[in-house]
């Protein structure tokens, strides 16, 4: 079964490829790295690529700091490439692959690694995503694999880019970007949860007198608010009924996690999502999560999306409820106005409902 949260991470990576201008392509390799070893919960991650001129590997540990290089067909890592093969190797000191040289001239000790070949659109491997020792002495999972394997997609997309940009002028690179852009157009695949909850927020940082530049921002932001549930166990975050107060206090963590995430990152976009991701279950008279926050407190990303969010909840399906009548959300909206929602959202989005109402029946649920 395809869980809710490979659907919302696809959707994220894909928000990624997308957001990312020329200038920060630079800085993508060392942010994909980041990202990754979060997204897994691991201590390092080296995202490796294949020179074959000279039949070498290398990584940019940090922005400005100079490649690291190994052989390309040696360690584990390497034996992960030319095999083509994803590993996940939980006692590495005791396998026969590892070189242990680059411990040796750390003075870390491996003792957890997963590596993920990443295969460009012709289907060559051009690199690879190793994540080392998972956090707590944990192991990892077929799970961790799955979330890997889906950022290595992306990763590998937006790296085959970045390779490319290299050598070409720069005329053809901003050329080459925008038809970038015009490849990641297809998200729909991905579902319109996050679509809608998008396009909702848009609408209502337009109606409220944001900038264009500002609302669009939320628009590609507003579809990771729920990142974090991507910590969240299946057992909790699918149970077909209601949750009792311990589970929905794990629940609540999705905000952290999903906040820890993002703020990981250095990208200015990234930045707004992980304001949009710890804030969003604030409540406007201060009794959400996790800060109680109020207010104007909450920054209007956090309020917009909050609404925007709830919106789509109550009228959409989950495993533990059913679809709420359009009558019962707003007066409920009406109910909630001031309490959980900020006054003046509610009144944009009552006075605007067709608008509303247009974009759920363009992203509906099939
Ligand atoms: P979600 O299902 O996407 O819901 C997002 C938010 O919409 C909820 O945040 C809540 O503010 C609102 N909402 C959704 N359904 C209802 C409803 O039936 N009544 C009311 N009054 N509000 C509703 P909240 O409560 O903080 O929950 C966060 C997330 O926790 C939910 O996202 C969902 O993934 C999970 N969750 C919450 N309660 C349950 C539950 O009873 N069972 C399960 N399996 N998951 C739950
Ligand atoms: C999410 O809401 O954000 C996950 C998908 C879902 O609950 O329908
Ligand atoms: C290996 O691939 O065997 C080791 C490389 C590393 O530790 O980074
Ligand atoms: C959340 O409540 O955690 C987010 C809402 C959603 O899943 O749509
Ligand atoms: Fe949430
Ligand atoms: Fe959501």
């Amino acid at each position: 079964m395809k869980r809710n949260s490979d659907e919302l991470l696809t959707f994220i990576l894909d928000s990624i490829a997308k957001i990312a201008s020329l200038h920060e392509q630079e800085r993508l390799l060392p942010e994909l790295s980041h990202m990754c070893r979060d997204i897994v919960f691991a201590e390092r991650c080296s995202i490796w690529i294949v020179n074959e001129k000279t039949n070498t590997l290398w990584t940019k540990v940090a922005d400005g700091v100079k490649p690291i290089e190994m052989k390309a067909n040696k360690g584990i890592v390497g034996s992960a490439i030319s095999d083509n093969q994803s590993l996940i190797i939980n006692d590495v000191q005791n396998d026969k692959r590892f070189n242990d040289n680059i411990d040796k001239k750390t003075g870390y000790l491996t003792k957890t690694m997963m590596v993920i070949p990443m295969k460009n659109k012709k289907n060559e491997v051009i690199g690879a995503i190793q994540v080392i020792n998972k956090k707590e002495e944990a192991l990892f999972t077929q799970s961790d694999l799955r979330y890997l394997t889906l950022a290595a997609s992306y990763a590998a997309e937006s790296i085959g880019t970045i390779l490319l940009m290299e050598e070409i002028n720069k005329t053809q690179k901003e050329l080459i970007y925008r038809m970038g852009v015009t490849g990641e157009e297809r998200s729909q695949e991905t579902g319109y949860h996050v679509k809608r909850v998008a396009e909702y927020s848009y609408l209502l940082a337009k109606l409220y007198g944001l900038s264009e530049k500002d609302s669009q921002i939320l628009r590609d932001v507003s579809p990771m608010h729920d990142i974090g549930k991507i910590g969240i166990a299946d057992a909790i975050l699918n149970k077909p009924a209601r949750l009792d107060s311990d589970e929905m206090d794990i629940m609540k963590t999705h905000v952290q996690i999903g906040y820890d995430i993002l703020a990981s990152s250095d990208l200015p976009l990234l930045k707004a999502a992980s304001i949009v991701a710890g804030e969003h279950h604030e409540r406007y008279d201060g009794t959400g999560y996790p800060k109680q926050l109020k207010a104007e407190e909450i920054h209007i990303y956090g309020r917009i999306t909050a609404l925007s969010d709830v919106f789509d909840a109550l009228g959409s399906e989950r495993v533990y409820k059913k679809a709420w009548e359009d009558e019962r959300i707003f007066a409920y909206f009406e109910e909630e106005s001031g309490k959980h929602f900020d006054p003046k959202l509610i009144s944009l989005f009552m006075q605007n409902k067709e608008q509303f109402f247009v974009i759920r029946d363009e992203f509906k649920d099939v």
